[in-house]
């Protein structure tokens, strides 16, 4: 999958995307992420692409040429393109998949008080918020996208790790896990962990799952890909029974 950032400050996304599992992924070949320098297309001597917004008002809006021309040099018929943007469509795990299907995204970092809209209504495909809070610009948010996005794609995570295992995978929170020492401090390892029965392990783990996810983010469980036994276990956490009495 090839990842095009489109941005005025490349210098805020050079190090993220070098390091950990996007890192690792590049010099693997699985993605090709590339940063694209908006400023190049800026007009003039001074490379401007920002300016006052029309009937007045503070604040500059990023103009529609300069991100019309950049679009022009990475743009094919394959690709899609995204604004992020605080007014977006909700980025969630299940967009995230939608994405990682895609063989082309180009990723536009808005940035001052706005962008031109003709932008939004000619120049992208969608665009996209991580969530209800202003962020100075899109690079924080295309970070979000860039690393949720290739952390699916095949090979990306190592044969270790998988991502159905994730939070969020079949839309449940996911369960605690630990680690050594069995013992720390005085706080112990659920006995279930190092028991070694693995069918009792795998129990354990789904009860925790639904059951935190009951406790922490009920609103999940609306759209959560629930079997009946699950089911039957929310019924129970909402009439006052806990994890222990199913595990
Ligand atoms: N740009 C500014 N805030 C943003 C947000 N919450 N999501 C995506 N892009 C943004």
């Amino acid at each position: 999958m090839r990842i095009d950032i489109v941005t005025l400050f490349p210098g805020m996304l050079e190090a993220p995307l070098d390091d950990s599992i996007v890192g690792r992924a590049r010099q693997r070949g699985i993605v090709d992420i590339r940063l694209v320098n908006l400023r190049a297309h800026g007009a003039g001597r001074h490379q401007v692409t920002d300016d006052a917004p029309f009937g007045g008002g503070g604040g500059m809006i990023l103009k529609p040429e300069p991100l019309a021309a950049c679009l022009d040099t990475v743009r094919d018929a394959a690709s899609h393109v995204v604004l992020l943007d605080p007014a977006g469509r909700r980025f969630t795990q299940a967009v995230a998949r939608e994405l990682a299907r895609r063989p082309h995204l180009i990723l536009v970092c808005g940035r001052y008080e706005g962008v031109d809209e003709r932008v939004r209504e000619h120049l992208v495909d969608e665009e996209l918020s991580i969530g209800d809070y202003v962020l100075s610009g899109g690079e924080p948010a295309a970070l979000v996208v860039t690393d949720a996005v290739t952390r699916l794609l095949p090979g990306a995570l190592g044969d270790a790790a998988a991502p159905e295992h994730d939070s969020f995978a079949r839309g449940l929170l996911e369960h605690p896990q630990y680690t050594r020492p069995e013992r720390f401090r005085d706080w112990a390892v659920p006995p279930v962990l190092v028991g070694g029965d693995h069918g009792k392990v795998a129990r354990w783990r789904r009860v925790m799952s639904v059951w935190r996810t009951w406790r922490r983010r009920p609103d999940l469980l609306e759209t959560a890909d629930l079997s009946p036994e699950e089911q039957k276990w929310v019924d129970g956490f909402s009439q006052g029974r806990g994890p222990s009495d199913y595990i």
